[in-house]
């Protein structure tokens, strides 16, 4: 009698084991065959869990070699782009995986009139998975709507850049140990930059951090971002238009260009360009163990001088965004 109780207890809880497993393996992230437009589309644990691979990438990452052997990237960039696009390549190609593409529209059917939906449709017949760059806003979200395969948002327009988000989760992650309780301070361009809406959208969503926004006032954070994503999250933030008496408080200062060409006026362009410059002099009044992060290319809003300052991260954080973005095309492409 006992004995049998004992065999039906161990079977049973065999049995739940076998359950849990089923469970876990079920509910357990599967990025395969997701499309990321924008970085909410990543639950926290799953930005982690990214976060968490790459990082094992970067300490090993001759084991990774081959992880997307006989996978293909299609990389469709129809904006300009040095980093993003080399750098999504570079990923797949030290995953073992092969790229094709284009960075320059003017040689592809869109200009025999191709809409995107068609391009898409035969593309995702290609690849195994696409990264789109786009000057329109929504181009990344009506590309998954048509393609067979995962479409990585690589920048639509003023809206959005997940990848790079990513990116600056992992510098943070790496270089201040966590993505907690950091006071965020993003400066220039902060209406058009979809460098800033993407990392603000991702840091709402860690426990107390906190966000100043400086910002000429024609260049400030978009309402949808106040009204859909700092207010519903109750994030504490302020906006200043001065960056010399805000940046004590910072713990990651986040630089970014004036995004010339969404500018429908080039006198405005001219006039607000160099609203901010870093240097050395505004270095003194920063944290010592603050972070100067900034997705490149700068133009004008980080003296040289400061380059040799060791908060300057911003050439480390180029390399940060290859590992983070072959650990996430990796998990999509189900590779891991
Ligand atoms: C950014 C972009 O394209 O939005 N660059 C990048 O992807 N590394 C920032 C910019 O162009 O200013």
């Amino acid at each position: 009698m006992c004995a049998s109780l004992t065999r039906s207890l161990k079977s049973q809880s065999q049995f739940s084991k076998i359950a849990l497993d089923f469970l876990w393996e079920f509910f357990k992230l599967s990025l395969k065959g997701r499309h990321v437009i924008q970085i909410s589309d990543l639950s926290v644990q799953e930005i982690d869990e990214i976060c968490g691979l790459a990082e094992q990438i970067i300490v090993d990452p001759n084991s990774f070699k081959d992880v997307c052997r006989g996978k293909i990237l299609a990389a469709l960039f129809f904006e300009p782009s040095t980093r993003t696009r080399l750098s999504f390549e570079a990923a797949m190609l030290r995953l073992g995986g092969s790229v094709e593409g284009f960075a320059d529209a003017s040689y592809t059917s869109t200009t025999k009139g191709e809409i995107l939906a068609d391009t898409i449709r035969v593309v995702s017949n290609y690849a195994d998975v696409i990264a789109i760059r786009s000057p329109k806003e929504g181009a990344a979200l009506l590309a998954s709507e048509y393609s067979a395969c995962p479409i990585i948002n690589a920048g639509d327009g003023g809206h959005f850049h997940p990848t790079q988000t990513l990116t600056d989760m992992l510098t943070i992650r790496q270089l201040k140990g966590s993505l907690e309780g950091l006071t965020i301070c993003c400066v220039g361009d902060l209406r058009f930059g979809r460098t800033v809406h993407s990392l603000t959208q991702a840091m709402c969503r860690y426990p107390k951090n906190r966000f100043v926004f400086v910002s000429p006032k024609e260049l400030s954070i978009p309402e949808y971002m106040v009204e859909d994503i700092l207010k519903p999250a109750g994030i504490e933030y302020e906006c200043a238009e001065r960056m010399e008496e805000v940046i004590d408080s910072a713990d990651i200062l986040y630089m970014t260009r004036v995004q010339k060409e969404r500018f429908f006026n080039e006198q405005d362009y001219i006039r607000l360009k160099d609203s901010y410059i870093l240097d050395k002099e505004k270095m003194r009044r920063a944290k010592k163990d603050m972070i100067v992060l900034h997705p490149l290319p700068r133009v004008n809003e980080i003296s040289y001088e400061v380059d040799s300052d060791p908060r300057a991260a911003y050439f480390k954080q180029v390399k940060f965004g290859m590992y983070a973005r072959m650990s996430l095309m990796a998990k999509l492409t189900d590779a891991l």
